[in-house]
């Protein structure tokens, strides 16, 4: 199979979410917060291929993504009993959005994630150019219920935690760090759409931060779609434009994968 890529371990977090970590081409070069196709031989004999964002940082030696599992999905129904020792097919052609070089400089960065979509934003969060650029880096992350907080926990908990991790992001860099988890429809320490929680106030309050704005704040979305254009729109009115690679500016955005 060409771009066969073997599965090294796979880690079910809910009955909607899987992750899963594969081995890395030896020439597969890319920046933290690209995605890159993958997916399994069809029964056709074609290859069914996705978009999917490389959640493990650009310096690690495997690569390591995270899904959602849809029972009819045309993918996910069969990657989902993927098991270690197994083939997927990986397009070793990372491209997206975002990626640091489409923001100009700024103070702050938001990482603003629903379900999968804080997958990117585990690559960005263990990039040191991630805490080089920025004097503060604020993750928020929307799940409808408690268990699908799960996986970007224990993210945050092994960037602080993990002494190794740590030391090369650096202590200090660390403190950097800003964690706002909230659920909707499930009960949690903090509950609401973080849009909401911006438009009330109730959200910088809670993170003891001043108020978005264009001069130093820049922003990485990633959620479902609608999400995506609220936030979007949000931060327009806000006075910031959307960046790209080839034009950077303040906010970039990118849809999460749905099967
Ligand atoms: P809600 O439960 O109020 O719809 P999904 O699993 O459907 O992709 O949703 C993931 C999370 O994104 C849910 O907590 C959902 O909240 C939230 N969400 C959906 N649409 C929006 C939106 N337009 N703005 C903010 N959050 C949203």
């Amino acid at each position: 199979m060409p771009d066969a890529q073997t599965v090294l371990s796979v880690k079910h977090w809910t009955d909607r979410l899987f992750s899963f970590r594969v081995t890395r081409p030896a020439s597969l070069r890319f920046r933290s917060g690209e995605f890159v196709m993958i997916g399994l031989m069809g029964d056709n004999g074609k290859p069914l291929l996705r978009a999917y964002s490389i959640a493990s940082p650009s310096w690690d030696e495997e690569l390591e993504f995270y899904s959602i599992k849809v029972q009819d999905g045309p993918l996910t129904s069969k990657l989902q009993h993927i098991q270690p020792g197994d083939e997927v097919i990986l397009r070793p052609k990372p491209v997206g959005t975002l990626v640091h070089d489409a923001l100009l400089p700024g103070k702050r960065i938001w990482f603003f994630a629903t379900g999968t979509g804080i997958a990117p934003f585990a690559s960005l969060l263990r990039d040191p150019q991630t805490y080089e650029d920025y004097d503060e880096v604020i993750i928020t992350h929307t799940c409808r219920e408690v268990g699908e907080l799960q996986y970007g926990k224990e993210l945050i908990d092994q960037i602080r935690s993990d002494e190794m991790l740590a030391e090369f992001l650096g202590e200090e860099n660390l403190k950097k760090l800003k964690y706002y988890p909230t659920t909707t429809r499930e009960e949690s320490p903090k509950m609401g759409r973080i849009t909401d929680l911006l438009r009330s106030g109730e959200a910088y309050k809670d993170l003891g931060v001043e108020p978005i704005c264009p001069e130093n704040d820049r922003a990485m979305i990633c959620g479902n779609l609608a999400f995506n254009l609220e936030l979007k729109e949000m931060l327009e009115e806000m006075g910031l434009e959307e960046g790209a690679n080839s034009d950077p500016k303040q906010y970039v955005v990118e849809k999460a994968f749905l099967d």
